[in-house]
């Protein structure tokens, strides 16, 4: 399949814009940059299109994707039920990174809900993102652009390394601004967070004005309920070790580790490059700038591959809210294998 490539300021030309809207209507699909991680998107309501979104993703069917909606109006047309929670929510938060789960309508295709009787609803906050699904007039499925069990996609190239031959368009819209994937949050009950991201636990307490609870600290092995916390996520083809607490003592674990040292690297904060000397390293941000580290984390884990290392070791310590979803992430990367020192 030739997979087109289109630029940001392509979508400033209609000829073009209404090229991405006949794909997308036609059932195919379309790569495109929110301000959490790349999407690949096709026709919400086409459950031909979610099939393929599917197939192109190497995703298993059972995963359900997020549908993505560029007026708050919308919402009507798919979820069930709005509770006065969710209202909340959506005014304080969107447009912006975080997914809402509600009981969905009967248009939402089951094989876009992953068989799911629930949908999750995203207003992305990217100028592109909601050009493109104003213009085309249809809500947009989609996952974050990477092959299954992969990092998601942060910058271009990721996008076109996973997705060239294998869909039918992709936008450049450049590196994400954050980084991680949105906040998604179960509202058709008492709210409970599912995924945790750049909206946090606290920010949403604070327009709630209570406490609500996060699940998405549950081992995979757990009942879920969110379908996406049963499989492999982020992972490079090296072994990932996952490494907090004190720098002295994993810097010594590492040395103990007797590695391959031209097949090891170690992601960690800026500072402790330094304390690796000898090893390959790749420096994800300041430690305590969570926000840097997140835009960073995904396209590290994806130099991994590039470099080819077998052995990787990341040392990451959780400082606030962000952090913890970084966190979150890198807790998948390592298949759970993790190290308190
Ligand atoms: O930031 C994002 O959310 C990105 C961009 C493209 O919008 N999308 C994204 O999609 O991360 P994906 O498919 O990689 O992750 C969606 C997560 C999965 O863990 C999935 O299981 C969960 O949301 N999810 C989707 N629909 C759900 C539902 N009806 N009930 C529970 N969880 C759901
Ligand atoms: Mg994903």
């Amino acid at each position: 399949m030739e997979t087109k490539c289109y630029k940001a300021s392509d979508l400033d030309d209609l000829i073009k814009l209404n090229e991405l809207k006949t794909l997308l209507i036609e059932g195919k699909l379309v790569v495109f940059p929110t301000e959490t991680v790349y999407g690949l998107g096709g026709n919400a309501l086409n459950k031909d299109s979610s099939k393929a979104i599917y197939e192109a993703k190497g995703r298993p069917s059972d995963n359900p994707l997020i549908v993505h909606i560029a007026r708050k109006e919308d919402v009507k047309l798919y979820a069930r039920i709005i509770s006065e929670d969710a209202a909340k929510l959506m005014d304080a938060f969107w447009p912006g990174p975080i997914t809402f789960i509600f009981d969905k309508t009967d248009i939402v295709p089951k094989e876009t809900t992953g068989g799911l009787d629930t949908v999750a609803l995203r207003m992305p906050n990217h100028p592109i993102a909601q050009k493109l699904i104003l213009f085309t007039g249809v809500p947009i499925a989609a996952p974050s652009a990477n092959i299954s069990g992969r990092p998601s996609s942060t910058q271009f190239k990721h996008v076109y390394e996973d997705f060239n031959g294998r869909v039918d368009a992709v936008i450049d819209g450049g590196e994400s601004l954050i980084g991680l994937e949105s906040t998604v949050i179960d509202v058709t009950d008492k709210p409970v967070i599912l995924r945790p991201g750049a909206i946090t636990k606290s920010m949403i307490e604070k327009v709630l004005s209570y406490t609500i609870h996060d699940l998405s600290g549950q081992k995979p092995t757990e009942k879920v309920k969110s379908p996406g916390m049963k499989y492999t996520h982020y992972k490079p083809k090296g072994d990932v070790v996952l490494l907090h607490g004190e720098i002295d003592k994993v810097k010594a674990f590492i040395d103990q580790s007797s590695a391959n040292l031209d097949k090891t690297a170690i992601i960690c904060p800026n500072e402790y490059t330094n304390t690796f000397i000898g090893y390959r390293t790749r420096p994800i941000g300041e430690a305590n700038n969570s926000k840097s580290i997140a835009k960073n984390i995904f396209s590290a884990l994806r130099d991994m591959d590039e470099w080819d290392m077998d052995k990787i070791f990341i040392y990451y310590n959780e400082t606030d809210e962000v952090s913890y979803a970084v966190m979150n992430r890198l807790i998948k990367a390592s298949g759970y294998q993790i190290v308190s020192l």
